[in-house]
């Protein structure tokens, strides 16, 4: 754990550092062992409260307890409000992600395109101050059954697009790690990063299961339950089972129709909608 707060560096120092160290304290509290094998992990939510009511109603037919989000979960869609309150009322702990911290740290809010920026200002509109309030508490990272989670990348960035990173770079931060497997989200893409004998291997991960190989470290890019970008409609996540070492990827049709309509509704940028198809 310690390793973890040597590396708690900021990436970019155009973050306030005060508001940064703050969230990155709150990993000593979220050094958890959980009971259960299987996690299942979401991210990416976005606002779009049908696309995550149907992920949940799949996480709940499977029987699965322990959820965790990796963050991101307001803009860009109609529902943040209903999205956090929901998160909050079934206990799944978030992490920080950028569009939370454009909030939390307003400086910030010139690293986003005008229509997500104009997004996440609406956005706050719809935000009530006990939201608003809950955002500032979110964690930079967590270390769950010797997993590390965090919103975009490696040991701490909520910010870094994995795929600018060139192989020399991952293989850095794979050095890095001292455990085998970390889970992000950010880029809205499912992807399976590989580090094997000095070999760093890039794929992009398809719906179903598959067993990884133990003697590799991997990072997974756990996809997008509310705004995709990778092609494919449906509200997608993962279950990693530490016991098997099986990862399970989930793709979940919902009604995009209505989501749609909310946020034309809403007159939020049209290309909010139209991604959704
Ligand atoms: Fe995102």
């Amino acid at each position: 754990m310690g390793k973890f707060e040597k590396n708690a560096s900021i990436e970019d120092h155009q973050i306030s550092q005060q508001i940064y160290n703050h969230h990155v304290k709150q990993f000593k509290n979220n050094h958890d062992k959980m009971p259960s094998k299987k996690l299942t992990i979401i991210s990416d939510i976005h606002g779009n409260l049908e696309a995550f009511k149907a992920v949940l109603s799949d996480v709940d037919d499977l029987g699965l307890e322990t959820i965790v989000c990796l963050g991101d979960n307001i803009g860009y869609g109609p529902d943040p409000d209903e999205v956090l309150k929901l998160l909050r009322s079934r206990n799944i702990p978030s992490l920080m992600g950028n569009h939370e911290w454009g909030l939390v740290d307003e400086s910030s809010l010139f690293w986003f395109n005008p229509q997500a920026r104009r997004s996440l200002l609406q956005n706050q509109q719809l935000l009530s101050d006990e939201s608003l309030a809950y955002l500032e508490t979110l964690p930079i990272n967590m270390f769950i059954n010797d997993c590390l989670l965090v919103h975009a990348c490696p040991p701490d960035s909520f910010r870094t697009y994995l795929f600018e990173l060139s192989p020399i770079q991952l293989t850095e931060i794979f050095k890095e790690m001292e455990y085998g497997l970390c889970m992000v989200g950010h880029t809205h893409d499912l992807v399976l990063i590989s580090y094997t004998d000095g070999q760093v291997k890039t794929e992009r991960l398809v719906e179903g299961t598959q067993i990884l190989d133990e003697k590799s470290k991997h990072i997974i890019n756990v996809g997008s339950v509310g705004q995709p970008r990778d092609g494919n409609n449906n509200a997608k996540y993962i279950i990693w089972d530490s016991e098997t070492r099986t990862l399970e990827v989930r793709f979940v049709p919902y009604d995009i129709k209505i989501t749609v309509e909310k946020i034309m509704a809403l007159g939020l940028p049209r290309i909010n909608a139209d991604r959704l198809w």
